[in-house]
């Protein structure tokens, strides 16, 4: 139904608006008191097959919401019953912020694809917390990053606000340097810069432990561009391994342009979706083989079938992550996952 009749129709109108949109009517059915148990019944997959122990924490399913869909932690209770086996939240940064101006968000339909360059617009971190304070079992993960006026110099510090203000609330931390849509926020990922960001947040992890009684340290893994070269990608090998933290989501939005068909192609911004599937598998299978599976990996980019999830789980994810292809698939895509996942078994 989604395909033949709902996307249609949402695909006449402006991406951003549509969003919104789809917000607000998944909120207001929320409000029926069956809507719950109805999505549930008809997109969830209850199976103890499919349950994983990742970092430490239990999946009931290694189907997630990838980050940037549900930034402010507005809608994680009502995404998850679409069958989500965890929900990421952001990209956050500690001050709300606007984003780049609109128009911000394109659809390129004949190559099943989005280009956006949104710009970490968001309600700042603490208004998220509110939200994530009524949390009630789903499996969070915060994503966070830096605000737009804040200098790459002084980046370390507003990860660290994030973090601070997130502890609590969330299961697992990601840290967002490979954005293409904050000025120079990718130059966060070369060696130095990255190491001292990822060693100072595992440190306050590590304090937390010690002092705060009965608070473990937390999951915190790295999200990384799918346009890092092969050398870049072995530092992050060494990087991962050296700081000690829990594991890496490969991959955010592509700069490349190759191969497109829409005319919508000379928009600036990251590429999601199927031109992106084949490189961010590309990147998990060498992540997963260059390091001899050292940590875990969530793999994300481009995944529209069931088969496309299976390859990068064979490519050495442990848990995946959808976006473009819900938007361009609808909830039953990720049925179609977890069904696939169980035929394999
Ligand atoms: C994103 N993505 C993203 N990632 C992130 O870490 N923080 C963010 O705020 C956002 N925001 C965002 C907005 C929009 C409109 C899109 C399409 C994507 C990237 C996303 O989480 C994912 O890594 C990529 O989109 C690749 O996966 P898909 O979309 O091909 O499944």
């Amino acid at each position: 139904m989604y395909k033949q009749l709902i996307r249609p129709i949402l695909f006449w109108f402006d991406p951003e608006k549509v969003h919104y949109f789809t917000f607000s009517a998944v909120r207001l059915a929320s409000r029926i008191p069956c809507f719950s148990s109805l999505f549930k019944s008809i997109y969830g997959v209850d199976d103890k097959r499919l349950e994983r122990e990742v970092f430490g924490l239990k999946f009931k399913n290694p189907v997630g919401l990838a980050a940037g869909f549900d930034k402010d932690a507005k809608l994680y209770k009502e995404l998850s019953d679409f069958g989500f086996g965890f929900i990421e939240i952001g990209t956050l940064t500690p001050k709300g912020q606007e984003g780049n101006p609109k128009i911000r968000l394109f659809r390129l339909k004949e190559d099943s694809a989005i280009i956006n360059r949104m710009g970490f617009n968001n309600g700042g971190v603490e208004e998220a917390v509110i939200r994530l304070k009524k949390n009630n079992g789903v499996l969070i993960g915060g994503n966070i990053g830096k605000n737009k006026v804040t200098a790459n110099e002084d980046a370390v510090k507003d990860y660290q606000i994030c973090f601070e203000a997130l502890y609590d609330y969330v299961d697992y931390f990601v840290v967002n340097v490979s954005s293409p849509n904050t000025p120079n926020l990718r130059e966060l990922q070369d060696k130095e810069p990255l190491t001292k960001l990822l060693q100072t947040l595992q440190d306050m992890n590590m304090a937390k432990n010690s002092t705060e009684e009965g608070k473990k340290p937390k999951p915190v893994l790295l999200k990384i561009a799918p346009d890092l070269t092969d050398e870049q990608l072995l530092d992050i090998i060494a990087i991962v391994k050296e700081t000690k933290i829990a594991g890496v989501i490969a991959t955010n939005t592509t700069i490349s342009r190759e191969g497109l068909q829409s005319v919508n192609k000379i928009e600036m911004g990251g590429l999601s979706g199927k031109p992106l599937t084949k490189r961010s598998t590309e990147v998990i299978r060498f992540l997963s083989q260059k390091s001899g599976n050292a940590f875990p990996i969530i793999g994300v980019g481009g995944i529209h079938s069931a088969e496309d999830a299976i390859e990068k789980l064979e490519a050495g994810a442990s848990l995946v992550q959808l976006y473009t292809g819900f938007i361009y698939e609808g909830p039953a895509l990720i049925k179609a996952i977890n069904k696939k996942i169980l035929e394999k078994l």
